[in-house]
């Protein structure tokens, strides 16, 4: 019997293609070409099943022009790349990868945090650039994190395991997201206090941003809202691109409105707004808060298991629309 085919569609451990190999007859763009969507949608055609990235947009257009597809797996815990809806409607199963990241990723917030707030980066360029000549009182100062207040937007599991280590740092916690925690939840998150977005802009001395991205979530923080923050506040976001408007953020930095941002998702990644780089109030990385070995082989190897489940009759451990197996 033919093995079901499947489409990785962008470059993963070769070990992970192996795993697949065992079961199904793998193409992976191991070239880690970036496909058109018309290219995407051709590489699409027989398949049973994507292994895909966020880079990858899985459109109506697509799900529709693929009638063979029985799985879309995702290795990322955010899915905004893909239409669940058209999947769900066209009896796709759609995974992501949740949970394997939430540590890896959490740490990565305060490494950008502490960054920015304690403007490393720009001191490391100031360094090589040759400017250090001699210590000087007021070189380079920063704003401290210790002590001060964290308002974490979206408190899902990212949010509250950064709020765990503000424990160290001896911070108070606010956070803001779609729905209050249970009050255990809110105890195991350092005590995390409810706020309403704007009380929270005007309260945080350091803001992180870990809400998923949706049509509803677009430019949350823009203009106005920056204009709520404190002068000497930063802001973080490990999000999505998208949940900030980033022209809004470049005139705000540009402006001194808010002291630094540091930032690892952009709205057209890997494309910037061009006034990024021209400051030097902002830590900018490549979409690498995940990027740890251990964590992106654990992604990889859960992304696996969901689209090995998928189609093998099991039941995907991280199935984001079970309707689906629901209908049989
Ligand atoms: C990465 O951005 C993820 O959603 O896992």
């Amino acid at each position: 019997m033919n093995k079901p085919a499947v489409l990785a569609t962008r470059a993963v451990f070769p070990d992970v293609i192996a795993r697949l190999e065992q079961h199904f007859d793998v193409q992976s763009n191991q070239d880690d070409r970036s496909w058109t969507e018309s290219e995407l949608i051709a590489a699409a055609q027989g398949k049973a099943a994507l292994f895909t990235t966020p880079s990858e947009r899985v459109s109506a257009a697509l799900i529709g022009a693929a009638p063979s597809l029985k799985a879309v797996c995702n290795m990322a815990v955010g899915y905004n790349n893909i239409d669940v809806d058209a999947a769900t409607r066209a009896g796709i199963i759609v995974t992501n990868t949740p949970d394997v990241l939430t540590e890896t990723t959490a740490d990565f917030a305060w490494a950008l945090m502490l960054a920015t707030a304690r403007r490393v980066t720009e001191s490391e360029h100031w360094l090589r650039a040759g400017k250090w000549q001699k210590w000087r009182y007021d070189t380079l100062l920063g704003v401290d994190v210790h002590g001060t207040t964290l308002g974490i937007i979206g408190m899902g599991r990212i949010g509250q395991a950064i709020a765990r280590r503000a424990m160290g740092f001896n911070m108070r916690v606010i956070y803001h997201n779609r729905s209050r925690l249970a009050p255990e939840l809110e105890a195991e998150s350092h005590r995390a206090e409810y706020r309403d977005k704007a009380a929270l802009l005007r309260e945080a001395d350091h803001v992180v941003l870990t809400l998923p991205y949706s049509p509803q979530s677009h430019h949350s923080i823009g203009a106005a809202e920056l204009a709520l923050m404190k002068p000497t506040a930063t802001l973080v976001n490990i999000a999505r691109g998208g949940i900030v408007d980033d022209a809004a953020l470049v005139d705000a930095l540009q402006a001194r409105r808010i002291a630094a941002a540091g930032l690892d998702v952009f709205e057209n990644e890997p494309a910037l707004h061009p006034g990024f780089l021209a400051l030097s109030n902002v830590v900018l990385t490549p979409h690498i808060g995940s990027a740890t070995e251990a964590t992106r082989r654990a992604m990889a190897n859960l992304a696996a298991d969901n689209l090995i489940a998928a189609l093998t009759g099991g039941t995907p451990p991280n199935i984001l629309n079970p309707q689906v197996l629901a209908r049989g």
